[in-house]
């Protein structure tokens, strides 16, 4: 898969990326926004293992946010199951050096679209924590809707946490 946008590029994974992923991945200001799983320190053996897994992912729904020809960011979604099965949560993070141009919102727009078109799905959401502002705003851009406030529903550095519940319906 490859999306060619305006600021970056939305592409599969390969295994080439690994030194810039880890590069960017390994970063606390940008694990403090994340979820436990993404580890943190990111080391090489982090990477090697996550590029494993996307080029066996099947159907893909990771993929990496090139910037400058280098793979400097993620983004992907889990297909949710049951009932659920028309739903997709959306996640993504981007190296810090490249905040601020819009890449994230580029990307989230058109990876939203990938996901509705190629899944058949009615509704794609994520949980920001809700401090994470620039991460809202990004949503927003992209047409998501703030849905409500999952009041103390996480825990992230030792402190619980309220998240926020953002949507996008096509
Ligand atoms: C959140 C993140 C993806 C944003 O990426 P980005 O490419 O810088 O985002 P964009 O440039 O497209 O847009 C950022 C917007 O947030 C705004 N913003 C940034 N910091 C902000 C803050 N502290 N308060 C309010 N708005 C803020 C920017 O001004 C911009 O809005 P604008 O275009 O209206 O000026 C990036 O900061 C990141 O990877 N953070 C760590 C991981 C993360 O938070 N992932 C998301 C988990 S839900």
């Amino acid at each position: 898969m490859n999306l060619k946008l305006k600021s970056c590029e939305v592409r599969s994974w390969r295994s080439g990326d690994l030194e810039s992923l880890v590069t960017y991945a390994n970063n606390r200001n940008v694990w403090i926004n994340l979820r436990d799983r993404f580890p943190h320190p990111y080391t090489a053996r982090d990477g090697h293992a996550f590029l494993k897994h996307t080029r066996e992912q099947q159907p893909e729904t990771a993929f990496a946010i090139v910037a400058n020809g280098d793979a400097v960011g993620g983004i992907g979604f889990q297909l949710q199951g049951d009932v659920e099965r028309v739903s997709a949560e959306i996640g993504y993070w981007l190296g810090e050096p490249f905040w601020g141009r819009g890449i994230a919102t580029d990307a989230l727009r058109a990876l939203t679209e990938f996901a509705i078109v190629t899944h058949g799905l009615t509704r794609v959401y994520a949980v920001p924590f809700a401090s994470n502002l620039a991460s809202c705003r990004v949503l927003e851009k992209a047409g998501y809707v703030l849905e409500g406030r999952l009041r103390r529903s996480a825990v992230k550095d030792g402190s619980i946490i309220d998240q926020l519940q953002y949507a996008f319906n096509p």
